[in-house]
């Protein structure tokens, strides 16, 4: 190995910054989300500002470049005469020596000794999040001359859930580009692996779709907030499309797209009305959605909506699960039994429900879904409407009925626990807040960081929990900063209680490390709300009336 030469370290710098080396050797360093377990060793690594690391040629350069900003050491991938002697190292699970647990799946192992930092993995995202821990570990090292002194450790980890997973709702406002690869990498930071994408619903549809091009040009304008037929286009081209998913692939995040099905449908037909299965006919909200449906029987319709799925599945190749909405149909389903193609679909099958004409309609874009290649995802809805359980996956959103759940779970379906309470983030989170949703209650932080233990599921149903996920439904969040305000702290709280086992969550440990973690997202430009401070509520009153969401 070649040394670039160095300065003098000065003795007595030195030797304090050994002495604060082994004071932390007795502490567990400030890690989020907190492993598995974390068990001090005696010693001290010394890292210099030439040290290389030895990866995988296919590990994507962002991990090594957040290594080196979190470390201030310029980290290079070990190339050629370096990599036999590179210190820092990333091995394969099966060269961990015996006698320790071998990691699996999205698991880690980080071993630091005075010679070397080793971080074995069984997998790509195994490596990636290891880094992401040793990156937290050298952030917080302290250093002297250069030179970072690491305090000797064995850090096994392994996340508690699959599915880590953050929602954000495009159609009531648009994020964009920008904000979405930001998102990305914080998500990243704290081991979220799952951005579930709500690219369609009533107020906007935001992707692009080749064969249907009013979509975008007439589909995507306005907002909630904003109903002005020529207000500006607001939507994802495709090639923005392949851009976010491979960034967020680089990040050990899968992508997963909602397109809303068969309800949720009125900016899609704006564009096409011919796809109309008509709305809301409630008392006091007749016009506010009222194309709330795609006509579920209509041949045409099913033909589009093939279509469109065909197009999303092949922007979003490794989602391994697309998702197809399916709640709320009841609120417009009213015009159903008006349609000739649902007459003559109930006569043909017999169906003497709307409910029936639902399944069907759930059957057989599930069955499109799956020709394609993909699970379908719905919300908690579709649980009852007789969809395979091992092709798919039911997002419990409704609180307030956990017989749902338990339905859901006891049936056999893999569940994403996303309920209103306490993973919606539109919810206020301070009792002092005034814009934001409330339903006997609101989400403070310290909800979202005691689920899903609060739930009371025996080990039988958690273990058909896929994982956590916060939804952003975005009606009262007209600005990024709102946005940022309502998801940050709260998604931090949630990738801990979605990765660290249970026995080892701590919300006192985790409040003590919430400071330097709000800095840390604003150093990435991301505003939050500072529980410390109690900063002030964003609430973008001056854009006007944001209304709440629909249920
Ligand atoms: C939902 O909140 N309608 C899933």
């Amino acid at each position: 190995m070649t040394h670039r030469p160095q300065r003098p370290t000065q003795p007595h710098l030195l030797a304090a910054a050994l002495l604060l080396a082994a004071a932390h050797a007795y502490a567990e360093p400030e890690l989020t989300p907190r492993p598995a377990s974390f068990l001090p060793r005696q010693g001290v690594l010394v890292l210099r500002p030439d040290e290389s690391v030895a990866c995988p040629d296919t590990l994507p350069a962002c991990h090594l470049e957040s290594l080196s900003r979190a470390s201030g050491l310029p980290l290079a991938r070990a190339r050629g005469a370096q990599l036999p002697t590179a210190r820092v190292r990333l091995l394969p699970s099966a060269e961990v020596p015996a006698g320790t647990a071998v990691p699996q799946g999205e698991g880690y192992l980080v071993r630091v000794t005075p010679e070397s930092l080793l971080l074995y993995a069984a997998t790509p995202a195994g490596h990636q999040y290891g880094l992401q821990t040793v990156g937290q570990l050298l952030a917080a090292a302290p250093r002297t001359d250069g030179t970072l002194h690491l305090a000797c450790a064995e850090i096994a980890d392994a996340p508690r859930f699959a599915w880590r997973g953050y929602m954000l709702d495009e159609s009531r406002h648009f994020s964009g580009k920008a904000a979405v690869l930001r998102l990305l990498d914080a998500m990243a930071d704290y081991k979220l692996n799952r951005l579930h994408w709500h690219l369609t619903d009533s107020p906007g549809w935001r992707l692009e779709i080749k064969a249907y091009p009013r979509l975008t040009a007439v589909g995507s304008r306005g907002s909630e907030t904003d109903r002005r037929p020529d207000a500006p286009a607001q939507f994802y081209t495709q090639e923005e499309v392949r851009e976010i998913v491979a960034y967020a692939r680089d990040r050990n995040i899968t992508v997963v797209p909602e397109i809303d099905m068969p309800g949720h449908a009125d900016a899609a037909v704006l564009a096409y009305p011919e796809l109309d299965g008509g709305g809301y006919l409630q008392k006091g909200r007749t016009d506010k959605w009222p194309h709330f449906t795609f006509n579920p029987a209509r041949p045409e319709v099913l033909k589009f909506l093939d279509t469109v799925l065909a197009e999303t599945a092949a922007l979003f190749p490794d989602a391994g699960v697309i998702h197809f909405g399916g709640d709320e149909v009841h609120f417009g389903w009213q015009r159903w039994p008006e349609l000739p193609e649902v007459q003559d679909l109930m006569r043909r099958e017999g169906f003497t429900r709307l409910e029936e004409v639902e399944s069907w309609f759930n059957r057989r874009m599930a069955g499109t879904l799956r020709t394609l290649g993909f699970k379908t995802g719905g919300w908690d809805e579709i649980a009852a409407r007789g969809l395979p359980h091992d092709q798919t996956v039911v997002f419990w959103w409704r609180h307030d009925k956990p017989p749902v759940l338990h339905a859901a779970l006891d049936a056999g379906y893999p569940v994403v626990l996303c309920p209103r309470r306490p993973c919606y983030f539109d919810f206020v989170q301070h009792a002092d807040h005034t814009t934001g949703r409330r339903w006997n209650g609101f989400n403070p932080l310290d909800d979202v960081y005691a689920f899903p233990d609060t739930l009371g599921l025996n080990a039988a149903q958690e273990a058909r929990v896929l994982g956590l996920q916060a939804c952003l439904w975005t009606e009262t969040a007209v600005t990024q900063a709102r946005r940022d305000f309502l998801t940050w702290p709260r998604l931090l709280a949630l990738a801990e209680a979605a990765w660290t086992p249970r026995d080892r969550k701590d919300l006192a440990s985790f409040r003590a490390r919430l400071p330097a973690l709000l800095d840390r997202l604003r150093a990435r430009g991301i505003g939050c709300y500072d529980p410390f401070t109690h900063s002030p509520e964003v609430t973008d009153a001056q854009t006007g009336k944001p209304q709440a969401h629909l249920d």
